[in-house]
């Protein structure tokens, strides 16, 4: 009989499976898969056509009878057949000759209800893993983010993503305070697009409003104004029009949103024990997530706060790189996961 070494074999793997975007880590080959968490659907062929920034691409502009869906909402699973697909084509991409020797570590956000774990769960058991793992996005963030976790000394760390914002406090590789709201990235968007029926009567998509969150959005007054023209169905004569969208018009859109991730995070702050708070005040507040390249978002922080707040490198990769440490390094870091189930590794 021919003994297989296992460990050689495996490719235990890294995924963040985000509202937004779906990001995979292969042990041993980095950064494999980023793309957006979408899928489109053929519903008279009953099956899926197309998978991430190909999906992206037809979002809000589809025939009837196909449909672009997002599978995933204020990071949980919405739709479970739809994201059981995605992950299974995603890692189709990847050796998936290897899947059946892999361990999954899958970032989830936290406070997530035992359904909703077990929906990530199955999902990813579906694609053919040999087990899952969950980790909380804030600890995996914290472990991208190179911050020692393990120390009895306190990490704050805000997630701004597309569906949730995570707010947690870490230290002795625990969560001490985690609160999670689902105002984030999406959130903005649709502000944005609200902002424009009211304010212009022009009616914007998802994706028009997302362009000018990221070409012209902050939430603090800069000293270069931004513009952006953007196009879209005027709500009177139903025809098409262009206006020119201004920064400090963007920052009204967004203000109430902006005001509620601050009172969170102060009100986490208020909760935490006061020597951690201390442990705060000396390590800064790290910022991670799509939603933290907002300009601004660190200053503004900061003022509200009286905390250095700095934004991670890479903030948009930063959860899928503390799974892949976790890949990387399985048994170091195991005590940090949350062990549901999976088939047993022989
Ligand atoms: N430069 C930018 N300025 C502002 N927002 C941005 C920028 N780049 C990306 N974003 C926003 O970041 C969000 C995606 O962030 P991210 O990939 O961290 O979310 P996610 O992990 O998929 O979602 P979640 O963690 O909530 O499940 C989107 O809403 C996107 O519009
Ligand atoms: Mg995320």
């Amino acid at each position: 009989m021919i003994k297989i070494n296992l460990p050689f074999f495996r490719k235990d793997i890294g995924i963040d499976l985000g509202t937004a975007n779906t990001l995979i880590y292969v042990r041993g080959q980095g950064l494999v898969v980023n793309e957006p968490s979408i899928v489109a659907f053929n519903n008279r062929l009953n099956r899926v056509v197309a998978i991430g920034r190909e999906a992206k691409k037809m979002l809000n502009r589809t025939p009837s009878h196909i449909s672009a869906v997002r599978p995933l909402a204020n990071g949980v699973i919405s739709d479970f057949e739809m994201t059981q697909e995605m992950v299974k084509r995603f890692l189709k991409m990847i050796a998936p000759q290897m899947l059946g020797y892999a361990r999954v570590v899958v970032g989830v956000p936290t406070n997530l209800t035992e359904v909703e774990r077990k929906s990530v769960e199955d999902a990813v058991m579906g694609s053919g893993a040999a087990s899952v793992y969950l980790i909380a996005q804030p600890m995996a963030a914290a472990l991208g983010a190179n911050l020692d976790i393990s120390e009895p000394n306190a990490k704050m760390i805000i997630d701004i993503g597309g569906g949730t914002t995570d707010i947690a406090v870490i230290s002795l590789d625990g969560l001490v305070r985690a609160n999670r709201l689902k105002i984030a990235g999406d959130k903005f968007d649709e502000d944005i697009i609200r902002f424009m029926r009211d304010e212009f009567k022009l009616v914007i998509g998802e994706p028009t409003a997302e362009e000018i969150k990221i070409a012209v959005g902050s939430v603090l007054p800069r000293g270069e104004k931004l513009e952006i023209a953007a196009r879209g169905r005027d709500l009177a004569t139903g025809l098409p029009r262009e206006i020119i969208v201004k920064d400090s018009q963007i920052r009204l859109a967004l203000q109430r949103s902006i005001r509620s991730i601050i009172d969170a995070t102060k009100e986490v702050i208020e909760n935490t024990p006061p020597e951690l708070v201390g442990d705060i005040y000396r390590n800064g507040i790290y910022l991670c997530g799509g939603g933290s390249l907002l300009r601004g978002i660190d200053e503004l922080l900061n003022k509200e706060t009286s905390v250095a707040v700095k934004v991670v490198d890479d903030p948009l990769t930063c959860v899928l790189r503390g799974t892949g440490l976790v890949a990387d390094n399985f048994d170091h870091y195991k005590g940090l996961l949350d062990i549901l189930s999976g088939k047993a590794i022989v």
